[in-house]
């Protein structure tokens, strides 16, 4: 058995275990990172694509926001269609915008910027096992290439995401979880097309939900609502590009170019959150705490502003053995979480079809838009969760 030893012990090299050791290192504070996939996989992932003006600030305060700001795509305006209707929400008139960015692309630049710093990032570390986290020494036992390691740390950062371990190690008589399950999923593909329109598209349609993304001026990412039982091999690219065609309003759909998907992948919509977000020495940050549907794009901020408020909090620890915001984690981090969760909750209740839904749920969901459509009120509070810009 191989030991070592770190401050704080990381589980996981997504965005969240990636920020919070640089956040970290800025910090003076040591850290390692123990990842199960190798690092073709982890680099590999598409994800989100949305980034708030305050997620942005803070990764260009960790170092990562020189490419960000080069190949970012600010947007100061969202469409929302129900039908051949059209409703523009602009941003600029609140003071706010969001920033399109691929998660995949911000996970090559934190890699990049840690492996720079020579930074310890353990890829295939696998079988990991928490032991102590309820004493002053928790440890990280791992195996790798056939041999066994154990990594004594004075923290562990549970950034392992929804299926990790990390939060699986709090006590049941500890932990509470809050869970919905929608019944239905989103077909993604990424394909090299031109956007449809320069702003991000959600559509409401009669046959389901439907939403024009991009990457790039060059590269698009697009998805429709489909079946939980629906498989990736039942959707040919033909079938996608033309649902999601009737799903648009003809005034935009004319803009639509179809492409061979790059990547296409169907995924599951939940929202859950776990409390409390500390057991001891373990915290749990991002996707290991919560999950929300996509439609209000707030998982990869959510995961920033969990690292951005732990990475302080250890570093306080460290530096001024000051623990006020390590106590106050939690309860903090929950109401920002609970907030996010409601307005994601919310958008994905206006916007798709429900199996069995009646005539008056449905005209509830234009009643909705139509409201955001005539109420200055409605669109400064859709702005206000929709980019962050009053910080959730
Ligand atoms: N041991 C080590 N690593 C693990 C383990 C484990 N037992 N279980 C999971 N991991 C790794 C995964 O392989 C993954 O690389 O933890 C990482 C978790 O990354 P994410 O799931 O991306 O979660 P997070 O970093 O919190 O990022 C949240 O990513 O999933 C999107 O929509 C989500 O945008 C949000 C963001
Ligand atoms: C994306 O670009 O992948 C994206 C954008 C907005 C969302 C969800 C996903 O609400």
């Amino acid at each position: 058995m191989t030991a070592s030893r770190t401050q704080v012990g990381i589980i996981g090299a997504g965005p969240s275990g990636l920020l919070l050791s640089q956040l970290l290192d800025l910090g003076g504070v040591d850290s390692v990172v123990l990842e199960r996939r190798s690092r073709d996989y982890v680099l590999a992932r598409v994800r989100a694509g949305v980034l708030e003006q305050g997620v942005v600030e803070i990764l260009r305060a960790a170092g990562v926001g020189a490419r960000l700001d080069r190949e970012g795509l600010v947007h100061r305006g969202v469409a929302i269609t129900a039908g051949e209707e059209r409703y523009h929400i602009d941003f600029a008139a609140h003071g706010a915008s969001l920033t399109v960015y691929g998660q995949t692309e911000l996970t090559k630049d934190l890699v990049e910027a840690r492996e720079a710093r020579g930074s310890t990032l353990v890829y295939e570390a696998e079988d990991l096992a928490i032991e102590g986290v309820d004493g002053k020494q928790p440890r990280l036992h791992y195996h790798k290439g056939g041999a066994e390691h154990v990594l004594e740390c004075d923290f562990v950062a549970g950034c392992d995401g929804f299926h990790g371990v990390s939060r699986k190690s709090i006590p049941a008589s500890v932990l509470k979880t809050h869970e919905r399950v929608y019944p239905f999923g989103w077909l993604g593909v990424l394909a090299d097309v031109p956007p449809v329109s320069p702003e991000l598209v959600y559509a409401s349609h009669e046959s389901g939900f439907a939403l024009c993304s991009m990457r790039s001026a060059t590269r698009s990412r697009c998805y429709v609502q489909c079946s939980l039982d629906d498989t990736v091999e039942q959707w040919s690219d033909a079938r996608f590009w033309d649902e999601l065609c009737a799903r648009l309003p003809a005034e935009v759909a004319r803009g639509l170019r179809s492409a061979p998907s790059i990547e296409k992948s169907i995924a599951p919509l939940r929202s859950f959150v776990a409390e409390p977000l500390r057991h001891g020495r373990l915290l749990l940050a991002g996707d290991a705490a919560h999950i929300v549907p996509p439609t209000g794009a707030k998982g990869l901020n959510l995961a920033v502003r969990d690292v951005d408020q732990l990475a302080a909090a250890l570093i306080a620890h460290y530096r001024e053995h000051s623990d006020a915001l390590l106590d106050g984690y939690s309860a903090t981090a929950l109401r920002r979480i609970w907030k996010a969760e409601r307005f994601s909750a919310w958008l994905t209740s206006v916007l798709h079809l429900f199996p069995g839904r009646s005539s008056f749920d449905r005209r509830m969901q234009l009643a909705e838009l139509d409201q955001l459509a005539s109420s200055a009120a409605a669109r400064a509070a859709f702005v206000e969760s929709y980019t962050g810009a009053a910080p959730l």
